[in-house]
């Protein structure tokens, strides 16, 4: 692109681009995120890369595809069966979280096998040696570099050949032939082409730390999400120790893994059995509470679900939901008035998912739904109780996939009575250590506790 240069205009928030400033972005309507940014002049690709021949799809060798694995299970189930030569991975979160632990970690069991390269533009080698030793990594083949400019981290990275590269924060490191700021859009995009480059003519796994901004997307999410090959989110309630990690892209796997984690004073500490976790510190014999049991990937999760519902004291009933989709509430309300006789209009009505976590599954409908019913009536349900299903418009029960799962899952955590569709019962031919009620409604469903 030969000609004079131009400034272009960019959203740091959604990445659109403009040819004039203006003070609300016309894409992501947000207001003060516009700012000018000179443009790239680039070699063309063809150029700075050399050209590629055609080769036939049975040419192609899989075979030596051999993954990493990096001793940490919940990482590896989260990125499909452990690291991608080759393979270029985002992980996301809000500052503390813990995403510098977690990588640092990953490199404890890996570097007994491999050549680590760690570079960090955020902290100084003795905050990130005091933390290793924490975490009780280190060695020989670790090696560690405090680095903002990106040529000079390219040039480590040629020079050391390593076998695994980790970027901590792509935020931070620049190019210096990008004349905008480190963070800016265009210097993010730019530093990840460049590192994706260098990881998929090496063949090696880079992995790089990317900030969430306030509305907790990865800044420059656009951009990035196109680059990179697997997208991770690590999460979790500020106020508790559990941290979940979820993957949002994945060129190598599922992406509705997820792995929890619990934040101890030595580290991260895999979660093996969350659902145990979930559920402990479940009142007793109280109204408004049933056990849901839903799929996360190829996970089943039990989790609590509670409902309250009070007099309404001012004109229009209120409804408000946590970890559970706000329309599909009232819709289930509308179901429970018109098609089971369950009255909540003039009532206020809150829902709450305990431990952070988000049913978007339809299966947690039912367990919803008795909830709700409990709390309406003001009785207790069994405590043994775990209930899945969908509801249909007509108050209908619904079967979901991946009953037996579910119901092995309760069993093992000593319930001993779960609520399922009748026609989800119907496939069933096992014999369980559990007692397995069919019900063809949700009136039924709450008869039949
Ligand atoms: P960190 O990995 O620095 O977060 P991020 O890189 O996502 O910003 O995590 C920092 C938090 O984790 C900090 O609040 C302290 C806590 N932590 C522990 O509780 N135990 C530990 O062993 C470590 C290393 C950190
Ligand atoms: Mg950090």
């Amino acid at each position: 692109m030969a000609g004079k240069q131009k400034s272009i205009y960019v959203c740091s928030e959604c990445g659109g681009q403009f040819p004039k400033w203006s003070g609300k972005c016309p894409l992501c309507g947000e207001w003060n995120t516009i700012a000018e940014e000179p443009t790239v002049v680039r070699q063309s690709a063809a150029t700075s890369a050399r050209r590629q021949a055609v080769v036939t799809m049975d040419a192609i060798d899989t075979q030596a595809e051999t993954r990493y694995l990096t001793g940490i299970g919940e990482l590896d189930r989260v990125l499909g069966g452990g690291i991608v030569p080759g393979g270029l991975m985002l992980i996301g979160g809000d500052p503390g979280i813990g995403k510098s632990t977690l990588l640092l970690q990953i490199c404890g069991k890996l570097s007994e096998n491999f050549k680590i390269l760690y570079v960090s533009g955020e902290e100084s080698p003795r905050q990130i040696k005091l933390r290793a030793e924490r975490l009780a990594v280190g060695g020989e083949s670790l090696l560690l570099l405090c680095e903002t400019d990106m040529d000079a981290v390219l040039d480590a990275i040629r020079e050391n050949k390593p076998d695994m590269v980790i970027v901590d924060s792509i935020q931070t490191v620049s190019l210096s032939e990008v004349a905008s700021s480190p963070g800016s859009v265009t210097q993010v995009r730019e530093c990840a082409s460049a590192l994706m480059r260098e990881a998929k003519q090496n063949d090696i796994p880079i992995f790089i730390v990317g900030h969430v901004n306030k509305d907790g997307a990865i800044a420059g999410p656009k951009v990035m999400e196109h680059i990179v090959d697997c997208v991770l989110y690590f999460e979790g309630d500020p106020h508790s120790n559990y941290r979940m990690l979820r993957c949002a892209k994945n060129r190598y796997g599922s992406t509705n893994e997820v792995g929890v984690f619990e934040m101890q004073g030595r580290g991260l500490v895999e979660v093996e059995n969350p659902s145990l976790m979930l559920l402990s510190g479940r009142p007793k014999n109280v109204s408004g509470t049933c056990v849901a049991c839903v799929m996360e990937g190829t996970r089943p999760l039990l989790a609590e679900v509670q409902g309250l519902v009070s007099p309404t004291g001012f004109g229009n009933p209120r409804r408000m939901s946590t970890g559970f989709d706000g329309n599909r509430l009232a819709l289930l309300l509308a179901v429970l008035e018109k098609r089971a006789g369950y009255f909540f209009s003039n009532l206020d009505t809150y829902l709450n998912v305990i431990g952070g976590l988000r049913l978007d599954e339809p299966a947690a409908d039912l367990p919803v739904a008795l909830a709700l019913i409990s709390s309406l009536k003001d009785t207790p349900m069994d405590e043994g109780v775990v209930a899945f299903g969908e509801i249909g418009l007509a108050g209908e029960l619904r079967s979901v996939s991946g009953a037996e799962q579910r119901i092995a899952e309760a069993a093992r955590l000593g319930f001993t009575k779960i609520i399922v569709p009748e026609q989800t019962k119907r496939t069933l031919h096992g014999t369980y250590p559990i007692e397995i009620v069919g019900a063809k409604t949700v009136r039924e469903a709450y008869e039949n506790l």
